[in-house]
């Protein structure tokens, strides 16, 4: 199973200037990288704060929206599912419904414990060219990790998108 970390940061690393911000500030070529790695893939992860941020389920492809705080009938049959599950019996409960692929799409605290887990294969991270100097960094909490850089492209006059694999 391919498990891709697909991020927006800041040059400071942040990927957000506070947790209950949209993720309006990216550019459009990331928006662009970002709906056709979900869609490719089907299913994109999210944490409750995050989907809460966007506020309805992105078409086309499964939504799957982390919480504690766990309500079925929210649920919208191939679309939208809110889940308790850890995200290993995500993972595995995922690729037991034929998924070869899945994007964690945040926030910083869905990344971590994916991370955290040992479960992300490869990181995507759009680098904008801008400092939030204070926010919410990208990760917290997790132990350091080696990461293999795969590729680095300028995909827009601000914007370098990089591929890491984790060794
Ligand atoms: N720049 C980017 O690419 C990007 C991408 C995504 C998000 N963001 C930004 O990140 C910010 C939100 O990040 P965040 O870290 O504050 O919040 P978050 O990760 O989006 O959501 C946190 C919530 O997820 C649920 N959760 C977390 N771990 C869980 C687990 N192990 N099991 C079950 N549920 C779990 C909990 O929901 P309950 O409280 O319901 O239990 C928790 O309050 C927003 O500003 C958003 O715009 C930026």
């Amino acid at each position: 199973m391919n498990v891709l970390l697909i991020a927006a940061i800041s040059v400071d690393g942040r990927i957000a200037k506070v947790s209950d911000q949209l993720a309006d500030w990216t550019s459009k070529e990331d928006k662009r990288f970002f709906v056709s790695k979900t869609k490719e893939s089907g299913v994109l992860i999210m944490g409750r704060k995050t989907y809460d941020t966007i506020g309805r389920p992105l078409p086309n492809r499964l939504n799957i929206v982390m919480t504690r705080d766990f309500d079925a009938s929210k649920n919208i049959e191939g679309l939208l599912e809110y889940t308790q599950k850890s995200p290993c019996e995500l993972i595995a409960d995922l690729q037991s419904r034929g998924y070869e692929s899945v994007v964690i799409g945040g926030g910083a605290s869905i990344y971590s414990t994916f991370l955290r887990e040992g479960l992300v294969t490869d990181l995507y991270l759009t680098v904008e060219s801008l400092l939030f100097g204070s926010g919410v960094s990208i990760v917290d909490d997790i132990d350091k990790i080696q990461l293999d850089l795969q590729s680095v492209e300028k995909i827009g006059e601000q914007s370098v998108l990089l591929h890491y694999k984790i060794l």
